[in-house]
């Protein structure tokens, strides 16, 4: 049957499901109670996201960005008009839930963090004041050697990485108790780490902890942190490219404890961009011969990717996507031999406000070579921020939701990051429409809904 004009009018319309009429459905424990968010790294991200948690909450700004705040659902077929908030779809936790906590190696509070990092209008900061003053960051667990561009004061000691772990253990338990949060979750919003390649010490469980004892030096801070984490069963995401919980020994314990763990490096800008421009010319068969990606990044984080050893981390991860999403295996005539540069330019003057350069050399029908350009004047902590808060809530999501929980890594989640995660020996998918595919119909299954494959004939029997 062809859709009609007054059926497709209807397939437009949204209607309300509410949370409850399908909890039968599933057996998603609901989001009764306070979620604690516990950020290692209270600078430009984490406190753009946090004060903009607060003025959505106030009702003085929108959630602009975010999936878990604005975006829908389709269920059933285009003709059912079923299309509910994913919020109101999913027992989410709410906005007015969320109590923050953070580490950073400065003594700064959010406020005055927020009033340095200069993404935010003062204007805005003020109204919020109250809320972000009152977060002040813990002691961090911080090795110079890993960021070699920053130092602070407000750093942990201990005898061993170990003893430091357990440091932060008794933080977590502290605002667990101090804030009255029924559960928690911890999101690195820190600094980027020296590039590391997975050694002996990342291959088990019990080789990280002998490791950890020893204060092996392949164990990152970043690492310490998950660890905690991940012993305390609270969720761990990784917002930076360090390598944290990408190696056996973290997956490991994210298996065992049922912790869910997820992907790195937040895909926010310029990799946004691309992991949607390279799946369109794989689409359409274009050739591709050299992308060229340059950047300019005037706040801390460019002066620490300054820093060549936290650079190659980046470069790694914003590098990957184009070989996963082109497949020159399958395709050599076309993508067997590109040329791939990433830079970033440490450039005060921009502050936050990055300016990202892409030069693409495409070629098309009998070899004939094309250009584009593509220059994207972003705010690097505003695209940030609601992918915190989508990554928050959904981790949450999971670990109300046994299916999910006991998998440990979350790879419906990989529509937020340069470098996805998956189960060992899968390729991740850095296609942003096969992710949102992927993240979506996850949704619909933990509800028991149909799931969305776009095939279509059915309408026309
Ligand atoms: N904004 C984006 O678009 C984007 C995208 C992808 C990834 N990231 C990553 O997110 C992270 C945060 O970015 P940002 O712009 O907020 O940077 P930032 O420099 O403003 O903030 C990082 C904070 O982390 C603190 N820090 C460093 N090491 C720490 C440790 N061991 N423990 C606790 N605190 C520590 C620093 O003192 C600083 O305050 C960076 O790693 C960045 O690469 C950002």
């Amino acid at each position: 049957m062809a859709i009609g004009k007054k059926s497709a009018r209807h397939a437009a319309a949204s209607v309300e499901v509410k949370p409850e009429d399908r909890s039968h459905n599933s057996n998603i424990q609901p989001a009764k109670g306070k979620l604690g968010v516990m950020i290692p790294g209270m600078g430009a991200v984490a406190t753009t996201f946090v004060a903009g948690v607060e003025a959505v909450r106030k009702g003085i700004s929108s959630p602009i960005g975010s999936l878990t705040q604005m975006g829908t659902i389709r269920l059933g077929k285009r003709t059912e008009g079923r299309s509910p908030k994913i919020k109101e779809f999913l027992p989410l936790a709410g906005l007015d839930d969320l109590v923050f906590t953070g580490w950073d190696i400065f003594e700064d509070d959010m406020h005055a963090a927020a009033s340095k990092a200069g993404v935010l209008e003062r204007d805005l900061l003020d109204k919020v004041k109250d809320r972000l003053s009152s977060i002040k960051p813990l002691k961090a667990v911080f090795d110079h050697n890993y960021v070699k561009k920053i130092d602070g004061p407000n750093v942990k000691k201990g005898k061993n990485k170990l003893e430091l772990a357990e440091q932060l253990r008794q933080d977590i338990q502290d605002f667990k108790k101090s804030s009255g949060a029924a559960r928690l979750i911890t999101i690195w919003c820190a600094s980027t780490e020296s590039f590391i390649e997975p050694t002996a010490a990342h291959q088990s469980l019990k080789s990280l902890e002998k490791a950890m004892k020893e204060n092996d030096e392949s164990i990152a801070p970043s690492m310490v942190y998950a660890y905690a984490s991940l012993m305390e069963g609270v969720p761990f995401a990784n917002g930076a490219p360090n390598l944290t919980v990408d190696v056996p020994a973290m997956v490991e314990l994210a298996h065992n404890r049922e912790v869910p763990i997820c992907g790195k490096d937040f895909k926010t800008g310029q990799t946004l961009i691309k992991t949607v421009l390279a799946p369109a010319f794989k689409a359409r068969l274009l050739g591709l011969s050299g992308w060229y990606s340059t950047n300019i990044l005037g706040n801390r984080d460019g002066e620490v990717l300054d820093d060549p050893g936290s650079f190659k981390t980046k470069e790694e991860s914003k590098l990957g996507a184009l070989e996963h999403i082109l497949q020159p295996q399958l395709y050599p005539e076309l993508y067997g031999n590109i040329f791939h540069k990433v830079r970033i330019n440490y450039y005060p003057p921009r502050g936050d406000n990055k300016e990202g350069w892409d030069n693409i050399d495409i070629f098309g029908w009998l070899g004939y070579p094309m250009q584009i350009k593509v220059d994207f004047l972003c705010r690097d902590s505003i695209l940030a921020a609601p992918i915190v808060l989508d990554l928050v809530l959904f981790l949450d999501l999971a670990q109300r939701s046994p299916e999910l929980r006991r998998l440990g890594i979350q790879e419906w989640l990989s529509f937020y990051f340069k470098s996805p995660m998956t189960a060992p020996g899968l390729y991740p998918e850095h296609d942003l429409f096969i992710q949102l595919m992927k993240l979506k119909n996850t949704l619909r299954h933990l509800r028991g809904e149909e799931l969305i494959t776009h095939l279509g004939l059915e309408y026309y029997d």
